[in-house]
């Protein structure tokens, strides 16, 4: 039996290895998948361990996504891009290819939610890792978007990295105060702490869709700010987590799964 794993630290809430088993069970692919609490100090040799005791893909999660970036000998086009690797897979003559599928989980889960179409004008509040796994789907897609954040200048420096490939302007938080967008994405990880973004309250409409890429058995700060302010479309993360897994599995399996059962079952476990 092929055996995967997902790596992080901490790593015991990890959804992971329900996500993976339930691909499985619908595709009939019978697969090992188990958690590892990598060492902060060690994390390269844990991998280099797993694959080497014949492990064939492993998914990495906070704080490692960068430090795979690095360990792997093969990267595919899209974490080249967003220099961070969620997903690994062993190659028959045993180098590493590194993948990102944060972005395409992020996009199908929108597709998904009827959130997005090629021409939508996108918010995106926040300039960290979250942000730059999701940028190159969206713009590949045809969407315009503007991207703020607390700390501009580092929203700026992706404006600048990601200018070449899409529609892209950065704009200063304060001045972003007229409801001229279709989806505002909030990946920020101000939710972790219980805050909210500081964005005017004008920008949401009962048109606009809101999207949180944290989740929360409850609904996220962000999302209940926006509902508060007449938005009425609204979804947290747990399908981006289900998107992301969906195209790990089809990196290492050759197959695509059906989201939506995996996700009813864990919105089930998570919100009861
Ligand atoms: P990640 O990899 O999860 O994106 P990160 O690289 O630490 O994490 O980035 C966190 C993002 O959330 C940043 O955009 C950060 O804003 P700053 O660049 O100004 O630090 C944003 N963030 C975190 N807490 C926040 C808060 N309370 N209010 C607004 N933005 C917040």
């Amino acid at each position: 039996m092929e055996m995967f794993a997902v790596f992080g630290n901490p790593i015991q809430h990890s959804k992971s290895p329900f996500i993976h088993r339930m691909f499985a069970e619908q595709t009939g692919i019978s697969l090992k998948y188990e958690k590892i609490l990598a060492p902060v100090e060690s994390f390269e040799q844990s991998l280099v361990n797993f694959f080497s005791e014949g492990g064939k893909g492993a998914n990495i999660t906070l704080p490692f996504k960068e430090r795979a970036f690095q360990a792997v000998t093969e990267l595919t086009e899209r974490a080249q891009i967003c220099g961070a690797v969620n997903t690994v897979l062993r190659l028959n003559d045993n180098r590493l290819l590194g993948d990102n599928t944060d972005g395409m989980g992020l996009l199908l889960d929108l597709q998904r939610l009827g959130f997005i179409q090629s021409d939508s004008r996108i918010l995106i509040i926040g300039a960290g890792g979250a942000t730059r796994g999701a940028l190159l789907p969206l713009l590949e897609y045809g969407c315009s978007i503007t991207l703020t954040n607390r700390t501009f200048a580092k929203a700026e420096v992706l404006v600048n990295e990601f200018s070449s490939l899409g529609k892209i302007i950065g704009r200063e938080i304060e001045k972003i105060t007229s409801p001229d967008f279709d989806l505002i994405i909030n990946a920020t990880s101000s939710g972790v702490s219980g805050e909210i973004p500081a964005i005017n309250p004008l920008v949401f409409t009962n048109k606009a869709a809101c999207y949180d890429m944290f989740y929360q058995p409850t609904l996220t700060p962000f999302l209940s700010f926006a509902r508060e302010h007449q938005v009425t479309k609204l979804a947290d993360g747990l399908g981006m987590l289900v998107g992301q897994a969906a195209f790990s599995f089809k990196l290492w399996h050759g197959i695509l799964p059906e989201v939506e059962p995996v996700l009813s079952a864990l919105y089930k476990e998570l919100k009861g």
